[in-house]
Formats: structure tokens, C-alpha cells, sequence
């Protein structure tokens, strides 16, 4: 047997598979010819210990809190790149040079604005509809204004449509929000860069215009930044699935954000905020909602901690737990909340409970008390999450659609249900 072989033996009979070695040494059976050989399939629920495809765009190593995009660790590109940088990165698999950031910065504006009759969709919506339920519909509908995406085969239409939704998603976001509050809608401006454009088009208002902070926009750049991409989370596998059936890139991007809604996934920043709420208005204490998170009998987890792949802290968490205290003093916000989330952390990371089990804040802890103090309300937050995926998702998909070897995704199942039997006799 040779480390590029494993070895099962089932049935009296031995049976070899290749190991597959990604570029940084890790290792995985490759099982595509099992089931042709010996009529089994593998059980993964969950898909545990499942790799569903080959990727270059992402890079984590959960042991030792290790994330990279192309190779580029997230500790050299946040704070450093802007977000409209990094999703070039993610796009194209490298940082832009200064004329192709020049160009894809005017593509972005060229594509911001929403074609006019997209804009009464937004009466159909009932008052107080979750922006998340808004954007996913809206995200959809997008195909019936710009069918041309179906053209797979033409490079030119997958970049302009993957620009155009970058871009476009901003202006939906943004217009989501000013429905739910009953302001009018503010469109967008070519001479405002990319995280300027959609705090401008949040919070401007015919009476109280809104001045743009090169902070805020610094702290909006690095969250966006901290959230593009990280490799096939569920969101990012449903865009995959997705995708894999030749859905347009529009239809298989809603399927990601209404993915990423999941107080699971991207919903548990809101779900944090909740939690440091109760503690905060003594409806809860640290301890209570310790016990309760260790409580099996009470289905009550800590939000924002704990992760399928980090066993260790999440990079983009300690990113964001440092430059937390540094914007709030920048913005002079003092917020409470974050004295409740350091107390919260650091006792779960001494109780034995979360230390035994690897649990560790994930990078939507701290996430939102940046978004509360820039002025973002709690139901956007998950919305926030979505602008910053949605480079990720588009070059995943983009590999996905790319690869020469692409088939449906279509997993099978260990079957549970009766055996044959007949059918009775209708009663009638
Ligand atoms: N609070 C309390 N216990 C937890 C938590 C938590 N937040 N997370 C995991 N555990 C426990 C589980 O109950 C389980 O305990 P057991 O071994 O005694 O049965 C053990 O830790 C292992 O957890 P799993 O459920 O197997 O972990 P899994 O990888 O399936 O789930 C997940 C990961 C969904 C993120 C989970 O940790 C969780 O629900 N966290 C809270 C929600 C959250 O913050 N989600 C955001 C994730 S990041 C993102 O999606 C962007």
C-alpha cells in the first residue's frame, strides 16, 4: 500500500482509491469509482468529512485559524485592500493593477443603478418584511430584466453580469431598507467609491443630507473585506447545487442569500446582538446564558460561537475583535454591548464546557456591534453579510461553471423508509 493509496476491504475483497493532495498538503480519498466497484456509497451526513469539490480560490486551515484568498492571508488584506480590491482579487485571482481597478470601479458604476421598473416591486412588499426576504426575491427577478446571463459560454456576459450584481446588490440593499422605514429611495452617484456610494444611499434623506465618514467607510471596507469569501460554507454550497443545474446566476445567487438567512449561518449576527441585548436589559445574565448554551435539554446555543471548521479562533473574529474597541473610540461611540461580549467570550473560554468542544468566537460575534455603531440596523446585518459574500459566491459559482468536468450535483441516500409493499385498496 503507498501514501497515494487507500486501501478498503469489504467482502473478502480489497479495494485501492487514489489520494487526492491539495497545494497545502491536504489529503482526501477520491471515491468517484466506489460505488461502479463495490455497490457502496459513503454515508456523510452533513458532509462532515466531505469534499464536494476542487477549489483555488480559498485556503482555511480550521486547526490553526488560517484563511486566505488566493493564497493572500486575510490579516495582509484587511484593513489594507478595499472591498472593491478584494472582490476583483476573487474574481480574477489577482489584485487589480491600477487601470483595472479604474475599469472595474467604472463598470460598477455603470451597472449601479436599477432598471426603473424593478423599483415598483418594492410596493409589493408588506411593511416590516425582513430585507433578507426583500433582497433574495429581488436578486431573482433580476433575471427577467437581464436574461442575457443564460449565455454561459460568452466570458464577456459572466463578467458583466457577476459586475452588475455586485453592484446592483448594493442598490437593492439600500432601497430594501428605505422601504422598510418609508423614506424615498436615494439612488446612486458615480463619484462616490463603492462602500461610500451605499452609506450614502442608506442614509441620506431629502431633510437631514448625510455626511460621509472616510471612518465609517474604512470600518464598512474591512467588514466586507473579513466576509467575501470562505470556501464551501452552506451558502456557498447551495450556490454550487444550484448552479450545478444550469440555473441562472441570478436564481442561484437568491438560493445563497436565503441560505445565508439562516440564524445558523449568516442570521446568527443579528441573533448575537439579541443575546447581548437580554444581558443588557437584565432579562439574562453572562451565566445564564452560559448555563443555557451548556444546557442540552434547553435548545438555546451561544450565538456567534463555534464553527464546522475553526477549532480554533476564527482569524476573522480576532480581526474584528481588535479593530472593534479601535472604531468605536475613532467614532467616538461608547457601546455597552461590547464590555457584555468581552465578558461573554472570555468566560466561555475559560468554561471547560466550550474548551473541551472547541468553540471559539466566530466572525459573527463581534461583527455587529461594528455595524450597530456605523449607523446599520440589526435587521440589515445579514444583508451586510450578502454584499460581502457575494464576490465569493459569483467566483465559486464562475469555478464551478468553468470546470471541464462539471456535472448536476445530485447526492444519494441511504434509504430508511418501508420495504415493498402493495397498496391497499382506496377508501371511498
Ligand atoms: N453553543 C453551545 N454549544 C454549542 C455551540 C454553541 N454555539 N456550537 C456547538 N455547540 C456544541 C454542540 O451542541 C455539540 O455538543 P455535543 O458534542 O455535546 O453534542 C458540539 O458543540 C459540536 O457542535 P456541532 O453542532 O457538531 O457543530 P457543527 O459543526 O454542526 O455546527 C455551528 C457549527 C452551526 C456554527 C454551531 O456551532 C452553531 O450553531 N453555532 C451558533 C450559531 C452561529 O454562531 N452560527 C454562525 C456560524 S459562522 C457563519 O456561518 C458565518
Amino acid at each position: 500500500m503507498s501514501a497515494n493509496t487507500a486501501e478498503l476491504n469489504y467482502a473478502g475483497k480489497t479495494y485501492r482509491f487514489p489520494i487526492v493532495t491539495g497545494s497545502e498538503g491536504e489529503k482526501g480519498i477520491d471515491i468517484s469509482t466506489l460505488r461502479r466497484d463495490t455497490g457502496l456509497v459513503t454515508y456523510d451526513s452533513s458532509f462532515q468529512n466531505t469534499a464536494s469539490c476542487r477549489s483555488s480560490i480559498t485556503y482555511i486551515d480550521g486547526e490553526q485559524g488560517i484563511l486566505r484568498y488566493y493564497g493572500y492571508p486575510i490579516e495582509e488584506i484587511a484593513g489594507r485592500y478595499t472591498f472593491v480590491e478584494t472582490a476583483y482579487l476573487l474574481l480574477h485571482g489577482e489584485f487589480p493593477t491600477k487601470e483595472q481597478r479604474a475599469q472595474f470601479s467604472r463598470k460598477l458604476n455603470e451597472y449601479s443603478l436599477l432598471h426603473e421598473d424593478m423599483v415598483h416591486f418594492f410596493d409589493g412588499f408588506p411593511r416590516g418584511a425582513h430585507p433578507m426576504h426583500i433582497l433574495s426575491t429581488m436578486i431573482n427577478a433580476l433575471a427577467t430584466f437581464y436574461p442575457n446571463v443564460d449565455l454561459l459560454s460568452l466570458k464577456e456576459d459572466i463578467d458583466t453580469s457577476a459586475t452588475r450584481l455586485i453592484s446592483i446588490v448594493r442598490t437593492l440593499a439600500a432601497f430594501a431598507y428605505k422601504k422598510s422605514i418609508g423614506e424615498p429611495m436615494v439612488y446612486p452617484r458615480h463619484d462616490l467609491s463603492y462602500c461610500a456610494n451605499f452609506l450614502n444611499m442608506m442614509f441620506n434623506s431629502p431633510v437631514k443630507p448625510y455626511k460621509i465618514d472616510a471612518d465609517i467607510v474604512d470600518a464598512l471596507n474591512l467588514l466586507l473585506v473579513l466576509h467575501a469569501d470562505h470556501e464551501q460554507n452552506c451558502s456557498t454550497t447551495a450556490v454550487r447545487v444550484i448552479g450545478s443545474a444550469q440555473v441562472n446566476l441570478y436564481a442561484t445567487i437568491s438560493a445563497g442569500i436565503s441560505a445565508l438567512s439562516g440564524p445558523l449561518h449568516g442570521g446568527a449576527n443579528q441573533e448575537v446582538m439579541n443575546m447581548l441585548r437580554q444581558i443588557q436589559s437584565r432579562s439574562e445574565t453572562v451565566d445564564s446564558v452560559l448555563a443555557r448554551a451548556k444546557d442540552k435539554k434547553d435548545p438555546f446555543l451561544l450565538m456567534g460561537f463555534g464553527h464546522r471548521i475553526y477549532k480554533s479562533y476564527d482569524p476573522r473574529a480576532r480581526i474584528i475583535r481588535e479593530m472593534c474597541a479601535k472604531i468605536l473610540d475613532k467614532l467616538h461611540v461608547r457601546d455597552p454591548l461590547l464590555d457584555i461580549a468581552r465578558e461573554l467570550e472570555e468566560k466561555a473560554l475559560k468554561d471547560e464546557y466550550f474548551v473541551d468542544r472547541n468553540l471559539y468566537p466566530n466572525v459573527d460575534f463581534y461583527s455587529g456591534i461594528i455595524y450597530h455603531a456605523i449607523g446599520i440596523p440589526e435587521d440589515m446585518f445579514t444583508v451586510m453579510f450578502t454584499l460581502g459574500r457575494l464576490p465569493g459566491w459569483i467566483a465559486q459559482w464562475r469555478e464551478m461553471v468553468q470546470d471541464k468536468n462539471r456535472k448536476i450535483a445530485r447526492p444519494r441516500q441511504i434509504y430508511t423508509g418501508p420495504a415493498l409493499r402493495h397498496c391497499p385498496e382506496p377508501h371511498r
